[in-house]
């Protein structure tokens, strides 16, 4: 199981769900969250700095303690990698490769035995250039892999999520066949030049993405010579991701549910209701004829949506419904609290 802050930790914790392994790995451990952390047998911790990793040893002292390690800025990025949120000048999770190393060897230090090492690459990569290297350029993946070789203790590579989501990469097509290969290759060769590792992953999207979807209501469109948008009766508070991550928000699958009108596909933008003249779903969806009252269907909705979604401008949460053998439920936890 895989905690990225202290509220999961703590919610691991207290469903019981903390055995036999946890992975911790959120960019600053809280007084709150050491205390949690030292509860939990078998934790695995991985620190974002020196000082984090000082930190988490006086607290969780049983802790099996590693280090997050910086993925490289690849520039210019490569095919499918979305740098939206890093800072260049300022980047802030994990630490640099050589400072890793220099720290590690640092004789009066006590980093001599560091655990494992944890490396988020990006999100939604679809490019295996990226994570295993090409034309002699080391990949994002190769970063741990080479720390792993200098420091014998490293027992645990963690290489983090950011495959895509199965909606356009189904588990059967040549990513995830190429991946699964070139990784394998990777793994048993440091197996046969070095020691016995495990290698762990935290994969988010790929695995859940696709079971949610989101379901809005078409209230008005506004016709523009070009683009007609259409108004929602929701917002992007409601549904963040594709606003918040820049390529999803012209890439987003979404369709007009139960429509069987043909004819040909015109572009649409898609819009929240709320006065924020940024409350945008989507910013050019190719759909067959819309119309009022139509229903629209936002695919993989099943990571960073409801849990993501907040009450900016008195926005109400969505309704959840799972769908099960037995029909649509309403959560029964939620009921009364949301918009239906
Ligand atoms: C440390 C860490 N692990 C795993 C994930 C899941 O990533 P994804 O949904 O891209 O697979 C994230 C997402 O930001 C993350 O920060």
């Amino acid at each position: 199981m895989y905690a990225g802050s202290a509220g999961h930790l703590d919610l691991l914790h207290t469903l019981g769900l903390d055995s036999p392994s946890v992975i911790f790995a959120p960019s600053a451990f809280s007084p709150s969250s050491c205390r949690v952390a030292s509860e939990i047998a078998d934790l695995i911790v991985f620190a974002n700095s020196p000082r984090q990793y000082a930190l988490i040893r006086e607290h969780a002292p049983k802790a099996r303690i590693g280090v997050r390690v910086r993925a490289p800025y690849l520039s210019p990025p490569l095919n499918g990698y979305s740098d939206k949120h890093y800072l260049a000048a300022s980047p802030r999770i994990g630490m640099p490769r050589s400072r890793v190393l220099e720290w590690a060897s640092h004789p009066a230090g006590h980093a001599a035995n560091i655990y494992g090492l944890h490396l988020y690459p990006g999100t939604n990569i679809t490019s295996l250039d990226l994570l295993f290297g090409v034309d002699g350029r080391p990949g994002v993946y190769d970063e741990v892999f080479s720390i792993a070789e200098r420091l014998p203790s490293i027992k645990v590579l963690d290489l983090g999520g950011g495959m895509p989501s199965t909606f356009h990469y189904p588990f059967d097509c040549p990513l995830w066949q190429d991946w699964s290969r070139q990784l394998s290759e990777r793994i048993e060769r440091f197996r046969r030049e070095h020691r016995s590792i495990d290698v762990l992953f935290e994969f988010g999207r790929a695995i859940v993405a696709e079971s949610g979807l989101f379901v809005t209501t078409v209230l008005d469109i506004v016709e523009d010579e070009q683009t007609p948008t259409l108004v929602c009766d929701a917002s992007m508070s409601m549904f963040p991701r594709p606003y918040i991550y820049e390529s999803a928000s012209k890439d987003h699958p979404v369709c007009v549910i139960n429509s069987d009108r043909s004819g040909p596909a015109k572009r649409y933008v898609i819009a929240g209701s709320t006065t924020f003249s940024g409350d945008l779903l989507h910013t050019g969806a190719l759909l067959s004829e819309v119309t009022v009252g139509d229903r629209l269907a936002f695919h993989n909705a099943g990571a960073y949506c409801a849990s993501m979604s907040s009450r900016f401008l008195g926005c109400m949460r969505p309704a959840e419904y799972l769908l099960t053998q037995d029909g649509l439920l309403l959560d029964a936890s939620i009921r009364g609290r949301h918009n239906v």
